[in-house]
């Protein structure tokens, strides 16, 4: 299958930014053996981070998590360094951050002493103000672990369940664990009955998304009922509205669940109205 996506043109790695090509690690790094690291993703929007902060402490935090000492606040200052480096001052997009645990021979437990790789790149893009169109989504099995709450580079779990989505020409999966709705494959899920808002609590068995906390901020300041409750699978039909949350995936109304219809407009009131709340916040610049 052919690649949709170019690669960028730059690649920060370890202090040096270089051209993509040159940009090489070890095959016995621990990300490649182990998926042991942790990543984030973070949009610039009208030249600035939206909610950068809270990009860079959940970064932070899941590096505690797994006991990487590791600096991210000296990552983030070689940030404008790649941007200039790669055309993007200013400009809208993507940012990639990645740590893993370093470069050693094999085996489990942590090495001691060793430093960690570190390596980010970025891409341009432009969000949409708004995702007017809804998408469909097919349920399945969590079958993932349960420490959701890092945001760790061993995404197999996820990248099946997305792969298991596309080949049902569908957006997302929605994982369901234990008869309960946690969250998708790389977003998070809200549904919305009788105009009260819920998604899933933030524990183990999801990642706290930071689109997830604008939202929930946002439900507050609307003055939307909100219930951090996951919904039954069992009660799916029963939903008014439905959507996903992520970076780049912003506020998607979900139109179809496993082939079920939510709604034939476009999307319903309460997204509408958040969508468009987040929409404010990021001309407001988060
Ligand atoms: N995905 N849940 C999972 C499993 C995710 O991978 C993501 C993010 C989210 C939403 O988090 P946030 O709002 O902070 O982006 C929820 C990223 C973008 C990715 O893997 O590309």
């Amino acid at each position: 299958m052919q690649h949709k996506k170019a690669y960028p043109s730059k690649v920060f790695l370890n202090g040096s930014i270089l051209d993509a090509e040159k940009a090489q690690i070890s095959v016995f790094d621990r990300g490649f053996i182990f998926g042991d690291g942790i990543y984030e993703v973070m949009a610039q929007i009208g030249g600035r981070f939206f909610y950068g902060d809270a990009h860079l402490d959940r970064m932070k935090t899941c590096l505690q998590k797994i006991d990487i000492a590791f600096d991210v606040d000296a990552l983030q200052a070689e940030i404008p360094a790649l941007l200039e480096a790669s055309g993007l001052t200013g400009k809208d997009c993507m940012l990639y951050m990645q740590v893993t645990r370093g470069v050693a021979p094999r085996q489990h437990a942590y090495p001691e002493g060793i430093r960690p790789t570190a390596m980010m790149y970025a891409w341009s893009k432009t969000l949409p103000d708004i995702v007017s169109e809804g998408v469909s989504t097919v349920t399945r099995k969590d079958f993932r672990w349960s420490r959701c709450d890092i945001k760790m580079t061993s995404l197999l779990g996820n990248v099946m369940a997305n792969q298991y989505a596309m080949e049902q020409n569908c957006y997302e999966t929605l994982f369901v664990r234990d008869g309960v709705l946690t969250e998708a494959s790389h977003c998070n899920v809200f549904f919305v009955r009788d105009g009260v808002v819920y998604t899933h609590p933030a524990d183990e068995f999801i990642l706290d998304g930071i689109t997830r906390q604008v939202v929930l901020e946002l439900c507050g300041r609307l003055g939307f009922e909100l219930r951090l409750e996951g919904i039954p699978e069992s009660e799916i039909h029963k939903m008014d509205e439905a959507f996903l949350t992520g970076t780049s995936t912003q506020i998607t109304p979900i139109r179809e669940i496993d082939g079920a219809v939510l709604y034939k407009d476009s999307m319903g009131p309460v997204t509408r109205r958040l969508q468009e709340a987040f929409l404010e916040e990021k001309l407001a610049g988060g």
